[in-house]
């Protein structure tokens, strides 16, 4: 099976060196940066493209751009890990309509695309008959999407629950423990490389947000959008509130929900008893779905990282590929 991967930054790099050293039956065909590319039909040298990224800071030649690879490249699927822009959706928006509507399957980490277009894509992947996956956009190495999909197909959701943002526990578990400051979590947050030099989507919660309207769309197809979500962030909490939880055997959580029963879709901090299997540490996510046969099941693991958010990725990968394999 042929891949193109557009994006070299920490998953990008994370899918290469992975498919450099386990033999998945997966060519490369064609990467691209920002800044340049590298296509060839016959299988890409990853060892040698990682090697050049980190000494020149480009993966290829600067004469050839992401989008050539998209509409003109010698693929089965698009690997789309550029970063996320939550107004239009691009460029990934582009490259991937253009993808699927080349017949091409995409498997993507960026949440832009699909929240703002969960509808139309999923429609266009369908009227040409190729997989438009997205397992690493929600809760990183957790693999909810597939749980949803395929391991309680046939079960009736309720409602999801989840700490969805690790940045987000970093600070709030920081806060707790140590009796910080908002902002010195924040600072330690990112010293330690967990928080970004603008932390807003984080902190105010439109990341766990997007992620919300992504699992809602995945469950119940409808249509939501991050304007349908009642979004508070953890800006706005004091050491004192942490430290009222505490003296209850309580802590707070930045907790995502979706009730379609009750016409909630909200992102708020929440107090939540210190035994509940969502008060998470670090930057663990969990997430809970509740269900009509199997009841709730909660997972916890690790919602990013290089080879943690590729782990996502290489099964959506081996997924398509196994599809291939059986003719679906
Ligand atoms: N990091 C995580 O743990 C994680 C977890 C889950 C989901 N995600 C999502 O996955 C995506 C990638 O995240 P990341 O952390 O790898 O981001 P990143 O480190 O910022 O890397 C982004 C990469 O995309 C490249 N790029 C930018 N514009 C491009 C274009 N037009 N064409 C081709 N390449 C382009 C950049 O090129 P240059 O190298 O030239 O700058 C860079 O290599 C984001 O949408 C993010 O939200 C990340």
């Amino acid at each position: 099976m042929k891949v193109a991967i557009l994006g070299l930054g920490s998953v990008g790099r994370g899918v290469i060196s992975v498919l450099a050293r386990k033999d998945l039956g997966i060519v490369v065909t064609g990467i691209a940066d920002s800044r340049s590319g590298v296509m060839d039909p016959a299988g890409i040298d990853l060892a040698a493209v990682l090697t050049r990224k980190a000494e020149t800071g480009r993966c290829g030649e600067p004469d050839i751009l992401g989008e050539d690879i998209v509409k003109n490249g010698d693929y089965d699927v698009l690997v789309e890990v550029t970063p996320t822009d939550i107004v239009t959706g691009e460029p990934a928006l582009t490259s991937i309509r253009t993808a699927l509507s080349r017949g091409k399957h995409v498997v993507t980490s960026n949440k832009g695309p699909l929240a703002l277009q969960y509808t139309e894509l999923m429609r266009l992947a369908e009227e040409n008959g190729v997989h438009m996956r997205y397992e690493a956009t929600v809760c990183g190495a957790i693999p909810i999407i597939q749980t949803l999909q395929h391991g309680l197909a046939g079960n009736k959701v309720h409602a999801v629950y989840g700490v969805l943002n690790g940045t987000c526990n970093y600070i709030l578990t920081r806060m707790a423990d140590e009796g910080l400051t908002y902002d010195q979590a924040l600072a330690e947050a990112r010293e330690m490389g967990y928080a970004e030099a603008d932390p807003t989507s984080d902190v105010k919660g439109i990341d766990t947000a997007l992620k919300l309207v992504i699992l809602a769309n995945t469950i119940w197809k409808n249509g939501v959008t991050l304007g349908d979500v009642d979004c508070t962030g953890i800006d706005l909490l004091t050491a004192e509130a942490l430290t009222l939880a505490e003296s209850q055997n309580c802590t707070i959580r930045l907790i995502g929900e979706v009730v379609p029963e009750r016409d909630l879709l909200r992102v708020s901090p929440c107090i939540l008893p210190k035994k509940h299997p969502l008060v998470v540490r670090d930057t663990l996510n969990a997430v809970t779905v509740v269900t009509d046969m199997a009841g709730a099941i909660t997972q916890v693991g690790k919602g990013a990282g290089s080879v943690e958010t590729a782990s996502a990725v290489i099964g959506d990968l081996l997924f398509i590929r196994d599809c291939h394999v059986r003719g679906d």
